[in-house]
């Protein structure tokens, strides 16, 4: 294998290394490309450009590959848990049983959050979105971390941090949706695993107690968490990189990544799929006039949930969830009409030229909101319950960033405004 690439500008020959993955990957290292040429590189949307070196995962785009730490999510899905993977994604290796014991015992004693955060969040406008919620009280619930009373520095071992984040963060989801919804909280148990701990503090109710909740909603929640959790270099990892590359700590990284999350092209597509089939539905189900207006370079409007950046063959993801949809809405036995919809809306795109020749098959924002709503969960947290999954993913990145001691990721940009001037007296 070849270590150096050799390339002329303007009749001159440098020289760059060559840098492989585990899978042959290649990539040009072009950090001293500047110093030694004046040149940088220009890739709007980074779509050509490595920015690190990572072990969490590896997805192979045109053949519909994802590993999580080497693990096929094909078998991931089928042998572990949300709370396995999050300590496989953390940690590199899948926990022993006395290392799972310790991971499951620590978050279910840190899955408390101090009444002042309720207190927050009472102070919140009932109609600002979950995604705004979750966000920033993430960012201020790290100030309510702390070893003994009055610790102004707050010192909490780096791993005991990452277990209070997955301990709290269903809680700051569940409290929203409460909120949202006109019920008073309802309190972890720490007898429940932790799918069935989030269905409770979401849905229980005086009328309804958790244990009446289905085994199958368990399992297809537990597998949308995995499915969810970690996905490399898409926008909101890179947002929680960057922070970390900066020193920005982990709540405040994670806080940042949310928000990054929350937008339609990216998680936000969850909610916008539902949104987009309910107006095909309410506009006489005209699906090829939908998809017609999608095709127009006239119009702005996307086929949500369909396409993405690396995968140009199909998501693996989106194969399993659509699996796990029908099997949700079976057991339910709910007639559901946005399924059957989504369903013809795949079928005509799948044979559609356009579609096909842009390589734009269904993504995991395709069928993951069909199941939120068989399950009971509003629209507007769809994105949350996205996030929730994401949660361990977000943090292997930050902590693999500190590790690596990676420098703080600052890129150069090619300026094309005004010359230097002067303000008219
Ligand atoms: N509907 C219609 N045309 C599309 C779509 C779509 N959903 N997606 C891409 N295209 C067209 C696009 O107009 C462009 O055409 P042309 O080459 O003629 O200009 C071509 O396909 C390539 O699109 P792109 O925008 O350059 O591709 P990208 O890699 O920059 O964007 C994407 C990827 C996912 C943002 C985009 O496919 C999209 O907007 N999809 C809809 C939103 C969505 O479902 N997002 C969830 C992504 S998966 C979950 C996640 O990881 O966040």
């Amino acid at each position: 294998m070849c270590n150096v690439i050799n390339f002329y500008i303007n009749g001159c020959q440098y020289k760059l290394p060559i840098v492989y993955g585990t899978f042959c990957e290649k990539a040009i290292n072009i950090s001293k490309l500047r110093e030694n040429t004046g040149f940088i590189t220009l890739d709007p949307g980074f779509k050509n450009t490595g920015i690190t070196k990572s072990s969490i995962s590896y997805i192979d785009g045109e053949k519909g590959i994802l590993l999580y730490r080497g693990y096929p999510i094909e078998e991931i899905i089928n042998k572990c848990s949300f709370i396995e993977t999050s300590y496989l994604l953390l940690n590199g290796e899948l926990p022993n049983p006395t290392q799972l014991k310790f991971f499951s015992e620590k978050i279910k004693k840190y899955n408390h959050v101090s009444q002042d955060i309720h207190k927050i969040l009472d102070k919140y406008p009932v109609f600002y979105h979950p995604m705004g919620i979750l966000s920033s009280l993430t960012c201020i619930l790290r100030s309510f971390i702390t070893t003994k009373k009055n610790d102004n520095n707050n010192h909490v071992k780096e791993q005991d941090l990452f277990l209070h984040l997955l301990a709290k963060f269903p809680i700051l989801a569940a409290l929203t949706y409460r909120k949202k919804v006109g019920l008073p909280p309802s309190y972890a148990d720490k007898n429940l695993d932790y799918p069935s701990n989030l269905l409770k503090m979401f849905f229980s109710t005086n009328k309804k107690k958790y244990d009446e909740f289905n085994p199958v909603i368990i399992d297809a929640l537990d597998k949308l968490l995995i499915l969810h959790a970690e996905h490399e270099q898409n926008c909101s990892t890179t947002t929680v990189r960057l922070l970390s590359s900066a020193h920005s700590g982990l709540f405040s990284s994670v806080s940042a990544g949310i928000c990054a999350l929350w937008g339609r092209l990216h998680g936000g597509a969850n909610e916008a799929v539902i949104e987009m089939l309910e107006n095909i539905l309410k506009s006489g189900k005209n699906v090829k006039k939908w998809i017609e207006m999608a095709k127009n370079k006239k119009n702005s409007f996307r086929l949500m949930g369909f396409g993405h950046r690396i995968y140009k063959n199909f998501d693996p993801r989106a194969k399993i969830i659509e699996n796990i949809a029908e099997k949700v809405i079976r057991e339910l036995g709910i007639n559901n009409p946005i399924l059957e919809l989504a369903k013809e809306l795949e079928d005509i795109v799948m044979n559609d030229s356009y579609f096909l020749e842009k390589k734009l098959y269904p993504n995991i924002d395709f069928y993951s909101g069909i199941i939120y709503q068989a399950i009971g969960i509003p629209k507007n947290m769809f994105t949350v319950m996205f996030a929730l999954g994401r949660l361990p993913g977000w943090m292997a990145h930050w902590k693999e960033m500190r590790l690596n001691r990676e420098p703080i990721g600052r890129p150069r940009q090619i300026y094309v405004g005004y010359k230097k001037r002067k303000i008219r007296n």
